[in-house]
């Protein structure tokens, strides 16, 4: 069977008690936390800084933490996440005017690198940075919110994105974010997504019950 990794988002987790929730859901069977930073700029929602990050370090989370940048400036960040405990930083190409330089940047702070596309994002943005890039994270809705419905042309852009990554003949990570639940998640998987971002689906429901039926229906 392929690597998958199951990435909840904790956007939709008890921020009151963030450590202890992630915890939670890590201990329920989940692979990497998936930590969305929104500014109230590039999209309309704010939400967590490099403090939090730092601070799930401190409670002792240890397992890998993938920061989803939704934020323009994204270069001051990108260090800030470093320190604070981030392993991959993704990016959204409209959110720098150096898209080259910005990818750089984060591979400079030790991290892997992913560029994110929104639906409506051409892949085009791919072309002169292949090499650069250690993750594609396809946003399957608009950015800004949890709960979203799956926007289903994404599925087309996956199938497109997997053949670009097998004829790159490098080890990318194609990550699907947004409207992932156990009942989309084989159909998404087929298109070619390896890691798979889910916050209301897991949240608010039994955590454990939820990712094993993820697994199940991504062994079917
Ligand atoms: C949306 C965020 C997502 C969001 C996914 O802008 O990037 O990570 O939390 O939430 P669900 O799984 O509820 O669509
Ligand atoms: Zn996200």
């Amino acid at each position: 069977m392929k690597n998958y990794l199951i990435a909840p988002s904790i956007l939709s987790a008890d921020f009151a008690r963030l450590g202890e929730d992630t915890a939670k859901v890590l201990a329920a069977g989940a692979d990497v936390v998936h930590f969305d930073v929104m500014d109230n700029h590039y999209v309309p929602n704010l939400t967590m800084g490099p403090m939090f990050c730092k601070a799930l370090r401190d409670y002792g989370i240890t397992a890998p933490i993938d920061v989803h940048l939704m934020v323009t400036p994204v270069d001051e960040l990108i260090p800030a996440f470093a320190k604070a405990g981030a392993n991959n930083i993704s990016i959204h190409p409209e959110s720098t005017i150096h898209l080259d330089r910005s990818l750089q940047l984060i591979r400079d702070n030790g991290c892997t690198a992913g560029i994110v596309f929104n639906p409506a994002t051409p892949l085009s943005y791919l072309d002169y940075v292949m090499d650069k890039v250690d993750l594609i994270l396809l946003m399957s809705v608009n950015p800004g919110f949890g709960g979203q419905s799956f926007i289903r042309s994404t599925l087309d852009k996956l199938k497109q994105v997997r053949k670009l990554i097998d004829q790159s003949g490098r080890d990318i990570r194609l990550e699907v974010d947004g409207g992932v639940k156990a009942e989309n998640i084989a159909e998404i998987a087929a298109a070619g997504a390896d890691m798979f971002v889910a916050g209301s689906a897991i949240f608010g429901h039994d955590y454990k019950q939820v990712i094993d039926k993820m697994r199940a229906e991504l062994r079917s």
